[in-house]
């Protein structure tokens, strides 16, 4: 990133701007709400010349909005959140948080490292989701760095320290993440850790989408999709991969040519749907680029919106969101209802810790762990 100029943080709700010159975009700081223990929980929005904002919050360091024009230049949120932290720490949906240390489930909440087992917290049946019972997405992080940079970049970037044992992984991490939003509306974010002990990470970002935009919210069902993936990982009941990498050909599975996702997801024929109550499988990504490759491009027809997803992890999952079941309030009091959000989180395999042939969740002292993925806006021609 060319000369990025570092902002010293002062005072909350400032409008930070370098220069008198128009800068394409900008990072606001402002104050989101309180904890009930008086925590401060504090937003950054970036923002675009083109009408792009996206709002990250410490709680969870969650993209809390994402706002982009459609085909008519009508500017609306298109992922799903709440508007205060209490809900954030009262819902179990992960709305647009960053989930940590390990995205996605661990069968038995147990796994092993150079023989010594460890036991993470069993919060999803016997199993263990999304870092557990206090991962990631339930704590607050520290603003480290709001940053502008010449290419017209807005940026910020928080950080957390997780202790060595918390949730039963072994290590002291310190994680970062950053959130960077271009002239052109791509929201880059940007995973980082380092560990004291070796362990295991896997961080992601748990957006719902909804093309149609948060005001006039329709079903996900009428999306088109296309992830480039020509295999998935089945699951068992407890969606946990069940080892075999299974080709998509012939299945519900197959979104290498762009398909409705309603066309398949109510194929009570197809056992994995069923496992899934749609879907809520891993993809393995096509050999590509291995340092950025595109994992998923996601159309809404009304609007013309369309996000691609970028990333230079191996896999994605696409969680249909079957799990939204009315009882979550979300942004401006609306129930978020099942399919009224969808999930695309790059990652590692679900599981991969147990699963040997499986790609490695492994991160040694010294070494840094890196997820970089893209998301980007727009709209269809
Ligand atoms: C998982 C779902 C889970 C959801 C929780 C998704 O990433 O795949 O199974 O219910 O997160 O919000």
């Amino acid at each position: 990133m060319s000369s990025i100029r570092t902002i010293a943080l002062t005072s909350a709700a400032a409008i930070i701007t370098l220069s008198g010159a128009a800068l394409a975009a900008d990072a606001e700081r402002e104050v989101f709400g309180t904890l009930e223990d008086g925590t401060e929980i504090e937003a950054v929005l970036l923002s675009n010349d083109d009408g792009v904002t996206a709002r990250v919050i410490t709680l969870g360091a969650t993209l809390q909005s994402l706002q982009t024009p459609d085909k008519r230049g009508t500017v609306d949120d298109i992922v799903l959140g709440h508007d205060t932290p209490a809900e954030y720490l009262a819902t179990p949906q992960y709305l647009g948080a960053t989930i940590g240390r390990f995205a996605n489930r661990i069968g038995d909440a147990t796994f092993s490292l150079d023989g010594t087992e460890y036991t993470l917290e069993a919060n999803d049946g016997d199993n263990h989701l999304h870092g557990g019972v206090t991962g990631f997405d339930k704590l607050v992080w520290t603003i480290t760095d709001v940053s502008e940079d010449d290419d017209g970049a807005a940026s910020v970037t928080m950080s957390l320290t997780s202790p060595d044992g918390a949730g039963g992984y072994p290590g002291t991490v310190e994680a970062s993440v950053t959130y960077m939003l271009d002239d052109d509306g791509t929201l880059t974010i940007d995973h980082r850790a380092t560990t004291d002990k070796t362990t295991i990470i896997n961080m992601t970002n748990h957006s719902y989408f909804n093309l149609s935009g948060h005001k006039d919210m329709r079903p996900i069902v009428s999306h088109d999709l296309m992830i480039p993936a020509s295999a998935y990982t089945p699951v068992d009941s407890g969606l946990i991969p069940t080892g075999e990498i299974r080709d998509v050909a012939g299945t519900p599975f197959d979104f290498r040519e762009p398909m409705r996702i309603g066309a398949r997801l109510r194929n009570g024929n197809d056992e994995q749907i069923m496992l899934g109550l749609g879907y809520d499988h891993n993809f393995v990504l096509d050999e590509g680029d291995e340092d950025m490759r595109l994992a998923a491009r996601l159309t809404a027809a009304v609007t013309g919106r369309m996000i691609e997803i970028y990333t230079d992890q191996p896999a994605v999952q696409f969680y249909s969101g079957n799990f939204l079941d009315g009882t979550t309030p979300g942004k401006g009091g609306i129930l978020y209802r099942q399919g009224d959000g969808l999930c695309l989180e790059p990652q590692v395999y679900p599981d991969a810790p147990n699963k040997p042939d499986f790609p490695s969740a492994r991160l040694e002292p010294g070494e840094e762990y890196v997820h970089v993925m893209k998301i980007k806006t727009g709209v269809t021609k």
